[in-house]
């Protein structure tokens, strides 16, 4: 048991993320700007729960002093791309990123993970963007075209300074969660674009910006406990994909993808079946680490509930 300290607790990822880590006997410390109240919903999981704006470095410092954890898991973020303006998207997560890091290396804590994103390949870029291959890992090289992705950049640049800085008294990772579902969203509430589950696999342009790329967000709280768990016993400052074993796709992307990004047939020929785009093959190789959670199993699941609520 450990006690994990984890900042954008009260978002779509942190929900889930600091549910996990309650399950699995971890005593958890929420941090977000705003937390639910003792008497909401959902609380009770987490041994504490502190309103701080950890872009105020002197905040961060106080949290993290008064906390002292044995880990600190970094969410808190302006998660959307565009959904600020672009300096303000990248001031606020290069921000977060350093004050949470520098504080909780001040407070002595020796295990900190930061979240990053898939967007640090660079799909999307209005000039046209191919990848070096298919599919992708953390060893093909970023390429980010708007500041939300240079910020999840700036943030595991920021990872790999500590790490130089403190060598292996302090451990370090950071990971890329594929597009996030969280529980509810199996069911039919929005997904962090605004469309549902089901309207994401009807309409592959929906879902092929992203690259047809998602994770159940239980699934991200097993990796992060999993890699809180090893991450002594592995490089420092390791970057992880983190993402489900298929695509959200009803058909291969190895068909689908060339649709939308022309160019790719000869790179996505290899994505046969449900292969996904982005590889979690690191994750598994020095983790251990496999997703338990995949949209065919799981919404087959909510239908069988549905129906049987039904009857
Ligand atoms: N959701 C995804 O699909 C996805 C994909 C890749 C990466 N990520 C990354 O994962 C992390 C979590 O994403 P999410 O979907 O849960 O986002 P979210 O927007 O639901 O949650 C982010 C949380 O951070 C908090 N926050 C923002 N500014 C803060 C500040 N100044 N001080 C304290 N807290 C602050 C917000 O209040 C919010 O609760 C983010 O770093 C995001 O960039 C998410």
């Amino acid at each position: 048991m450990s006690r994990i300290l984890v900042t954008g607790s009260s978002g779509r990822l942190g929900r889930s993320v600091v549910a996990v880590l309650g399950q699995r006997g971890h005593e958890v410390i929420e941090v977000d700007l705003t937390v639910p109240n003792a008497e909401s919903a959902g609380a009770g999981t987490s041994a504490q729960q502190i309103a701080a704006d950890l872009t105020d470095a002197t905040q961060a410092s106080a949290v993290l002093e008064q906390t002292k954890p044995d880990a600190v898991i970094h969410l808190a973020a302006i998660a959307v791309p565009f959904s600020a303006p672009e300096q303000h998207i990248l001031r606020t997560n290069a921000s977060l990123a350093y004050n949470v890091m520098q504080a909780a290396v001040d407070a002595g804590v020796r295990k900190i993970v930061t979240a990053s994103s898939p967007t640090v390949f660079g799909y999307g870029a209005p000039e046209g963007w191919l990848p070096e291959r298919l599919p992708l890992d953390e060893d093909v090289a970023p390429r980010p075209w708007n500041a939300y992705a240079l910020s999840k950049l700036v943030a595991e640049r920021t990872a790999q300074m500590f790490a130089a800085q403190c060598g292996d008294r302090v451990r370090l990772a950071a990971f890329r969660p594929c597009y996030v579902i969280a529980p509810e969203e199996w069911e039919g509430a929005p997904t962090q674009q605004g469309h549902t589950i089901l309207e994401r696999l009807d309409d592959p342009a929906l879902s092929a910006p992203a690259l047809f790329n998602y994770v159940d967000a239980r699934d991200v709280g097993v990796f992060l406990d999993t890699l809180l768990a090893g991450i002594g016993d592995i490089p420092n400052a390791q970057t992880f994909m983190v993402g489900a074993a298929d695509a959200l796709a009803r058909r291969p992307l190895a068909e689908l993808l060339p649709q939308f990004i022309p160019g790719t047939e000869s790179l996505a020929a290899g994505l046969t079946g449900t292969q996904p785009a982005f590889s979690i093959e690191k994750a598994r190789r020095l983790l251990g680490w496999e997703p338990e959670h995949d949209w065919r199993s799981v919404l087959s699941e909510v239908s069988t509930h549905t129906l049987a609520g039904g009857a």
